[in-house]
């Protein structure tokens, strides 16, 4: 399974990417606008630092809007890869990227309904929210797993990036599920690295190999 970061902050990219474990990154407006800079600069700048899809998202309502806003994004770096909201109009803008041969990510996707009719539009990644519907009581991965097997039934090439993920065990359910992608918070990547038992058993080693170092025969 392959791991993006999901964040538009340049040292969280540039620590994470420094861990070897980074493929691709995933922006969205609210994580730029929690930024320092302009949007431009930031993805410049996370073009410079990673060598994988980055995905720069578009606001237009309409598929013309999205077109042009799309365009413009693409001339930014190879590797950016385009957002568009799941609707009409952005299954449109979908269509006219995917022959164009620019890469797309169907984001807001929460449904498999959604999720096929992305595919057929010729999205390159979905990205299905799971945070956000278990905040509704609600369980986020059952989609995930069924457009898992939708995919693999027709043998669709689109790539489900599991997103709005908010723990460990999301990353952990996705790679279960056969996702393709996790789309990770730094803070959530942190945790990944954690176990107490790992903490407790440095520390007992470095205990214990004070002990030999002191040892005379
Ligand atoms: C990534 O592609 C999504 O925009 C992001 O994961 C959404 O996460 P949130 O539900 O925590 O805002």
């Amino acid at each position: 399974m392959k791991i993006f970061i999901d964040t538009a902050n340049v040292s969280e990219i540039r620590e994470a990417v420094s861990l070897g474990i980074i493929d691709g990154v995933t922006t969205n407006p609210t994580l730029l606008s929690k930024e320092k800079g302009t949007f431009r600069e930031i993805l410049i700048e996370i073009c410079s630092l990673v060598d994988g899809p980055i995905s720069a998202e578009v606001v237009s309502e309409q598929s013309e809007g999205m077109v042009e806003e799309a365009r413009e994004l693409a001339k930014i770096g190879k590797n950016i890869t385009i957002k568009v909201p799941m609707s009409t109009e952005g299954m449109k803008a979908v269509t006219i990227l995917s022959q164009e041969s620019i890469w797309t990510n169907m984001t807001l996707v929460f449904s498999p309904s959604q999720a096929i009719l992305a595919a057929k539009a010729g999205a390159r990644f979905i990205s299905p929210f799971v945070g956000r519907v278990d905040d509704m009581s609600h369980f986020g991965m059952d989609s995930v797993r069924q457009i898992v097997t939708i995919y693999e039934n027709y043998g669709f090439d689109t790539e489900i990036i599991v997103a709005s993920i908010r723990h460990p065990l999301h990353v952990v359910e996705a790679a279960l599920a056969g996702a393709h992608i996790a789309t990770v918070p730094f803070k959530v990547i942190q945790q990944l690295v954690k176990h107490p038992l790992t903490d407790i058993g440095i520390k007992r080693f470095q205990e214990d190999w004070e002990k030999v170092t002191k040892k005379t025969s």
